[in-house]
């Protein structure tokens, strides 16, 4: 299998998992497309399902694929948000964000009853950290922002390059308008306590450490699928 593949295996497990009638949350990113794609499919054989897309990429392909859409506000409570990650540990903590959409990602998740992760086995780490951790930061103070992202990091242990995320000729900016810090802690231990440090800084508008939300990861690798799930 290659790394395609591999998305779309996962992507198909996740599938089994959506019932007609379901309010469903759907991820950002090149894994959580596949599972569009396979909804839509589905849709186009008469599945009922309405769906909440946590960015305007995601919001795009839904529309093109014919996959019925709704906003959060129209459906506040989710009956399961499937999406991609780009670290998974044993324990279902993640690092998302590598698409940009951690906010919206975040705010879906956690409007849902359940989150399954669906990624190749390249996305699952014993401690999250080697993936650059993305913190959303409002344009406005950026640099005190940072500064103090920077010394709270130093109280927990933690230390590494931080850089904006660029695009093109410019800065990145999310769909709420926002930066992204790209954070290259290296191993984050305590992946708990950075969560609910980074949260105290005005300036942090989200980070990308999902703790306590996803309660399934569909792990694709070359002989087949696997799961990790919250009890574990
Ligand atoms: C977007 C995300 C994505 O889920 C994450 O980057 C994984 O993407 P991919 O499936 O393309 O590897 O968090 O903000």
């Amino acid at each position: 299998m290659d790394a395609r593949e591999m998305k779309i295996k996962a992507a198909a497990v996740a599938l089994e998992h959506v019932e007609d009638g379901m309010r469903l949350g759907i991820g950002t990113g090149s894994t959580a497309e596949e599972f569009v794609r396979l909804l839509a499919e589905k849709v186009a054989n008469g599945l009922k399902v309405e769906c909440v897309p946590t960015s305007e990429r995601t919001a795009r392909l839904c529309v093109e694929l014919g996959v019925p859409l709704k906003s959060l506000d129209e459906l506040p409570q989710l009956d399961l948000t499937i999406d991609g990650a780009d670290e998974v540990d044993g324990h279902l903590r993640l690092i998302k964000g590598g698409g940009g959409a951690l906010l919206r990602e975040k705010i879906v998740a956690a409007a849902s009853a359940r989150m399954i992760v669906i990624a190749d086995e390249s996305k699952v780490v014993d401690t999250l950290g080697r993936f650059p951790l993305p913190i959303e930061i409002n344009p406005f103070g950026q640099v005190s922002t940072r500064i103090a992202v920077e010394k709270t990091a130093e109280r927990l242990g933690l230390t590494g390059q931080m850089a904006l995320r660029t695009s093109g000729d410019g800065l990145f900016m999310t769909d709420g308008g926002h930066l992204i810090l790209d954070a290259s802690f290296g191993r984050i231990p305590d992946a708990e306590a950075l969560a609910i440090a980074l949260n105290t800084i005005p300036g942090v508008v989200e980070h990308g450490l999902f703790i306590d939300l996803a309660t399934l990861a569909i792990i694709a690798g070359p002989a087949g699928a696997r799961v990790i799930d919250a009890k574990n």
